[in-house]
């Protein structure tokens, strides 16, 4: 019976859920002097689920995203990941959660090291979370076909056009098959065709895959629920 009340619990519990989370900058120079870049914020994201995430330039979007990829440690509040503590989590513990849950950057360049073949650029976040070379690669190349750039994979990003580069940025943050994509504008440094294009692919790839997306952009989204910032 309590196994019941216990995978009950599991299946009803969100996938993220954030409390009154925050973060400030600190002002280089000016010792105590610090800009609130997120006021508190609370959500839940329920698995599989896309949400928009609405606000005008500065209100902390990115700093939101950041936050919940835990690039950055939040300054206040409380970050769930399926019901458990993760706000502060460090070590193996961290690692296992960035393999869950990936960020797809404004920039695609910013992703992708010029030094790097597409096929060990995508293949870069799974090596460092856990997977082993040969299992990485055949991961990077799943990924790859899937956004319609597996031609691309001995290939150097100086060499992409920027429609190409997004799909290998997007591969970057599929492979593995994560169960969050914070998606942070990721289509606006690309032309209006290149940009609806994207956009469908990432859309299309969130239901038929069916992880839980985080989308901040500019561009008309017409599914998911709005979160207003
Ligand atoms: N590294 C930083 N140092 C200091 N202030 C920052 C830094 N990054 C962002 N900010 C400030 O934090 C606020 C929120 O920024 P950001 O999260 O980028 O907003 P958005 O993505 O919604 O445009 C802005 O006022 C911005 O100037
Ligand atoms: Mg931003």
């Amino acid at each position: 019976m309590t196994t019941v009340c216990y995978s009950d619990r599991l299946e009803t519990t969100p996938l993220l859920t954030v409390q009154k989370l925050t973060k400030n900058y600190r002002m280089p120079g000016l010792r105590r002097r610090t800009i609130q870049a997120l006021k508190p914020i609370s959500f839940e994201l329920g698995r599989g689920e896309l949400v928009v995430v609405e606000g005008p330039s500065g209100v902390g979007k990115t700093t939101l995203l950041r936050c919940l990829a835990r690039i950055l440690e939040p300054d206040g509040g409380v970050l769930l990941w399926r019901g458990r503590d993760v706000t502060h989590a460090r070590g193996r513990e961290l690692r296992d959660y960035r393999r869950r849950v990936r960020l797809l950057f404004q920039h695609p360049s910013s992703a992708l090291d010029p030094r790097f073949t597409v096929l060990a650029s995508v293949a870069e976040p799974v090596l460092l979370t856990g997977s082993r070379g040969a299992e990485a690669d055949q991961l990077a190349r799943d990924a790859l076909a899937r956004t319609g750039a597996a031609s691309l994979a001995e290939r150097f990003p100086g060499t992409l056009s920027g429609g190409e580069r997004q799909r290998v940025a997007l591969a970057r943050a599929l492979v593995g098959t994560p169960e969050l994509v914070l998606a942070d504008e990721p289509v606006s440094a690309l032309d209006e065709a290149a940009r609806d294009e994207s956009l469908q692919t990432l859309v299309r790839l969130q239901a038929e895959l069916g992880f839980a997306c985080l989308l901040v952009s500019h561009a008309q989204v017409v599914a998911g629920r709005r979160l207003r910032l």
